[in-house]
C-alpha cells in the first residue's frame, strides 16, 4: 500500500510518518519512508537512521534534471526518468539509507540560496511513487511538505490513500476540508488523524469536522513526543494508538 501524508506544517506530519512505519516494520511489513519535503532535515532522526543523499543525485543531480524538464518544454508531460518499473530491490542502495527495518529515500533537498524552486523535486517525486509497483508485504509512506503544494504537483495521484495530520488550530481544520475536497477530487481515500489533541479540542475538532470523512486516529499531545522533536531523537514505535492507526490503514487499504 502506499499512503501519503499531509498536513500544516508543525501538525505532526514527520512525527506520524515516522511512527507508522516503524509499526509497519514491527508488524512484518517491508516499509519504504519517501522523503519528499525539500525543507525538512530531520525525518532520518525520527527515524533513527542516516540522512540519505538526494535521489536525484542518481540522474545526474537537480541542475541536470531541470534541464531535462526545461529541454521538454512545453510538452513537460512528456518527461520521464524511469524506463521500467521499480519493486523495492530496484531503488539503487546508494541513495536509500536504513537499518534492518526502516527504508528511507529523500527526493531532494534546497542546500543553497538562490539555487530554484523544488518543481523538479515534485515532479522526481511523483514519477517515483508512480514508477514503484508494491507487493501486499510492502508499505510505502510518503512524507510531504507543509500544506497542499503536492496536489498540484500531483503526488497524489500515485498513492492509495491521503492521510491527513490535523492539529488543534483553525488553520489545520481549513486546510483538512481542502485535502479533503482535493482527494476526492482524484478519488483518493482521505483519513484524518487529529494529533496533538486533549479532551477538549478533540471534542472541538470532531464537532468542526462533522463525520464527513473517517478519523483513523487520535493521537493525545505526548510530551515525550515533543522532547523528542526538540532533541532531533528517534521516537518510540510502541503505542496503542498508532497500532490502531496501522491496524485501520490495513484494513481499508489491504491488497
Ligand atoms: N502527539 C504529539 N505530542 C506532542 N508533540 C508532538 C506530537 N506530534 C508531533 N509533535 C511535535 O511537534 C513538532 C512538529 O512535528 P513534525 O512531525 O516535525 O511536524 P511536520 O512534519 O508536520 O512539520 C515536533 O517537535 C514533534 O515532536
Ligand atoms: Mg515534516
Amino acid at each position: 500500500m502506499k499512503i501519503v501524508i499531509c498536513g500544516k506544517g508543525g501538525s505532526g506530519k514527520s512525527t506520524i510518518s515516522s511512527l507508522l512505519a516503524k509499526n509497519f516494520v514491527k508488524n512484518g511489513f517491508s516499509v519504504l519512508v519517501v522523503d519528499t519535503d525539500e525543507s525538512n532535515f530531520g525525518l532520518h532522526r525520527q527515524l533513527g537512521v542516516d540522512l540519505p543523499p538526494d535521489f536525484m543525485g542518481y540522474y545526474g543531480g537537480k541542475q541536470t534534471v531541470v534541464e531535462k524538464i526545461f529541454q521538454a518544454a512545453p510538452n513537460y508531460d512528456s518527461v520521464s526518468f524511469f524506463d521500467k518499473e521499480w519493486g523495492f530491490a530496484d531503488i539503487p542502495p546508494a541513495y536509500l539509507s536504513g537499518n534492518d527495518g526502516v527504508k528511507l529515500v529523500a527526493i531532494g533537498k534546497i542546500h543553497e540560496a538562490g539555487e530554484g524552486c523544488a518543481c523538479a523535486m515534485g515532479m522526481m517525486a511523483k514519477q517515483f511513487l508512480g514508477n514503484l509497483k508494491v507487493t501486499p508485504g510492502e508499505v510505502v509512506i510518503t512524507d510531504t511538505e507543509a500544506g497542499i503544494e503536492h496536489f498540484g504537483r500531483g503526488i497524489e495521484e500515485n498513492a492509495d490513500a491521503v492521510l491527513m495530520v490535523i492539529d488543534p488550530s483553525y488553520e489545520s481544520l481549513k486546510l483538512a476540508e481542502k485535502v479533503a475536497e482535493l482527494s476526492t477530487s482524484i478519488d483518493k481515500p482521505v483519513f484524518f488523524v487529529l494529533n496533538k489533541v486533549d479532551g477538549s479540542s478533540e471534542d472541538f475538532m470532531r464537532d468542526a469536522l462533522g463525520g464527513r470523512h473517517a478519523i483513523a486516529a487520535v493521537i493525545p499531545v505526548d510530551p515525550s513526543l515533543a522532547l523528542a522533536g526538540l532533541r532531533g531523537d528517534e521516537v518510540e514505535a510502541d503505542s496503542a494508538d498508532i497500532e490502531r492507526l496501522s491496524l485501520f490503514l490495513r484494513d481499508k487499504l489491504a491488497r
